[in-house]
């Protein structure tokens, strides 16, 4: 299979020095990308900026802003089998970008920030064949978030962590998730190292869509 894997953080530039990002270090996507390969897929790697090693025998592309990744997302699914939107997209981005480094003045700097696009919202509200997995990163209500996340973005299965737990979720080694499939099912990836983890979500997205390949034969 050809299985599109988005990882890391966006940035979205404020002035030449500084941008808009969050905490995540790309080491879930990443680890997914490696267990894909591990299982003989072909993997498209789209990645924001990370202080990781791209797997070997990936096709990496690396993007800064989420502009930029919705492009390569764009490019990447016109041949694939499945997208996992494992990005932590930035949700804002500034109104407007300052060519000259904004200087320091004594009283309150306001940034106007404006939404940037959902990149697995408005693909997975195109008409296509790949299965698309999106992840919930949650603070809490974490199931209740989770699926109705998966129901806003026509997600067929959504991959939940609760980011608020300062040993799994963002920046962490380890991670504890629960899948939920559009079909009500849910299932539960009990704490262990992200590599382990992504094994097993290699395992349930192949078993997916051998069921979707079954149905349609
Ligand atoms: N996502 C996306 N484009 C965005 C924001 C998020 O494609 N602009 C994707 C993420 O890659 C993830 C899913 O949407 O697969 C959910 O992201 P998450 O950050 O959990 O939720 P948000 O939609 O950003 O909502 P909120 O921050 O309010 O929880």
């Amino acid at each position: 299979m050809r299985i599109v894997v988005t990882a890391g953080p966006t940035r979205e530039p404020i002035d030449p020095v500084r941008f808009l990002s969050n905490r995540s270090s790309g080491k879930m996507g990443y680890a997914i990308a490696e267990a894909a390969i591990a299982t003989g897929h072909d993997v498209m790697l789209i990645s924001g900026p990370v202080c990781l090693r791209a797997p070997a025998g990936a096709h990496l592309e690396s993007i800064n802003t989420s502009d930029e990744m919705f492009a390569a997302v764009q490019r990447a699914i016109r041949a694939c089998d499945v997208l996992v939107m494992c990005a932590a997209v930035s949700d804002y981005k500034p109104e407007i970008y300052s060519r000259e480094k904004i200087k320091k003045k004594s009283d309150a700097l306001q940034l106007n920030l404006v939404p940037t696009r959902d990149i697995l919202a408005s693909i997975a509200s195109e008409p296509h064949s790949f299965l698309v997995v999106g992840f919930a990163a949650e603070t809490g209500s974490v199931a209740e978030n989770a699926q109705k996340k998966m129901r806003k973005k026509k997600c067929d299965l959504v991959v939940a962590n609760d980011v608020s737990r300062a040993d799994s979720g963002m920046e962490s080694d380890e991670n504890e998730v629960i899948v939920f499939f559009a079909t009500g099912e849910s299932e539960t990836i009990s704490r262990a190292p992200k590599k382990i983890i992504a094994r097993e979500l290699v395992k349930i997205i192949s078993n997916v869509c051998e069921k979707r390949l079954t149905k349609k034969t």
